[in-house]
């Protein structure tokens, strides 16, 4: 508990362009969570290292993220925007919990097979414990809930076994997190291939819709959208693809599946296809511009993410104190 409410924490990695998927599923459901828990959103840009990055561009993504957080409502004066490389504590805390994390455990990691399978010639130990690093950034904050999506929940599971082998040592010291279900928001599939997730890394440029995409760009994805046999535009498991542009539109537009049937009765994908491109950069516009605004205002981008750097440091320092304490190492003499 934290000023009388729960505690929830998330974070996105600080590697690319953020995708129409990272803001239905999970970014535009974030922003009212600040009524009902203490908020903590975390730039993740250590854990983008287990990648390699041009420095540059690195740095670039990473800020665009922040501006991101913020453009699509999260309020960095209610929410604790900031970055996991500037909280030394996450670090410090991962290597601790290294120790009480078994190699076996790891070794499971489903997300640690795909990705040592897709950069063979880089199986670096970061990405091995990347889930010990991810367990410190969420038990470092005494996290009750954590927004997540399907393929974190291994390391959420992986988190909560550490908090408990941890506590049973050495008492109550970590709030054990459950996983955040959402009332609303949608997993979004890939333009091109309705089976797979939309990701910010495909390497088919027309599979995501990036969140700073230009009007006519989006429209011109949407309009090769791959559809499904047929031409109704219905919802059914046999029609992936119109069944996905269905949940976009129904996300953004917030009718219902039955509504969208009845609306494009008689017409053709080509219609509909439309509609979901303009609706889409409609919803995106307004985040657009505030995005460019804030990329403008360096001076008020700064201030907030000092402020937040801050509070958060405060927070995680606590917590790491009390678990170097727990394991006996010796305190530093003041
Ligand atoms: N691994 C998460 C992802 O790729 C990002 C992340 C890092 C995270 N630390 C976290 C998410 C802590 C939630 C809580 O999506």
């Amino acid at each position: 508990m934290l000023n009388g409410k729960k505690i929830l924490y998330s974070g996105m990695q600080a590697t690319g362009t953020l995708t129409l998927g990272n803001y239905l599923g999970a970014l535009k459901n974030w922003v009212t969570l600040d009524e009902e828990y203490e908020c903590l959103y975390g730039v993740m840009d250590l854990h983008s290292l287990t990648v390699r990055q041009n420095a540059a561009e690195f740095r670039k993504n990473a800020r665009s993220l922040y501006a991101l957080y913020v453009a699509a409502g999260l309020d960095p004066e209610k929410n604790c925007i900031y970055y996991q490389s500037h909280v030394s504590g996450h670090t410090e805390l991962s290597w601790i919990l290294g120790c009480f994390t078994y190699m076996g455990e790891l070794n499971r990691m489903t997300q640690f097979k795909d990705k040592a399978a897709k950069h063979a010639d880089n199986i670096n130990a970061g990405l091995y414990t990347y889930p010990v690093l991810m367990a410190a950034d969420i038990l470092l904050y005494q996290a009750d809930v954590v927004p997540v999506g399907v393929d974190q929940k291994q390391h959420l599971e992986i988190t909560r076994d550490i908090a408990q082998r941890f506590n049973a040592l050495y008492g109550d010291v970590f709030t054990v997190p459950e996983a955040y279900i959402a009332k609303s928001g949608a997993k979004i599939m890939s333009l091109q291939d309705p089976l797979k997730k939309m990701s910010k890394s495909d390497e088919n440029v027309n599979a995501a819709i990036f969140l700073l995409d230009e009007k006519d760009v989006i429209i011109r994805k949407f309009k090769r959208a791959v559809t499904d046999s047929g031409c109704e535009v219905r919802y059914g498991e046999d029609k992936p693809g119109v069944s996905n542009l269905m949940d976009i539109y129904s996300c953004v537009t917030g009718r219902d599946y039955a509504a969208i049937e009845k609306e494009f009765e008689g017409k053709g994908y080509g219609d509909f296809k439309l509609a979901v491109g303009e609706a889409v950069a409609e919803e995106l516009s307004p985040l657009q511009t505030r995005y460019r605004e804030l990329m403008a205002d360096k001076t008020y981008l700064d201030s907030m993410i000092k402020m937040n750097d801050e509070k958060a440091a405060y927070y995680a320092s606590k917590t790491l104190r009390k678990v170097q304490k727990k394991v006996g190492l010796t305190e530093k003499i003041k």
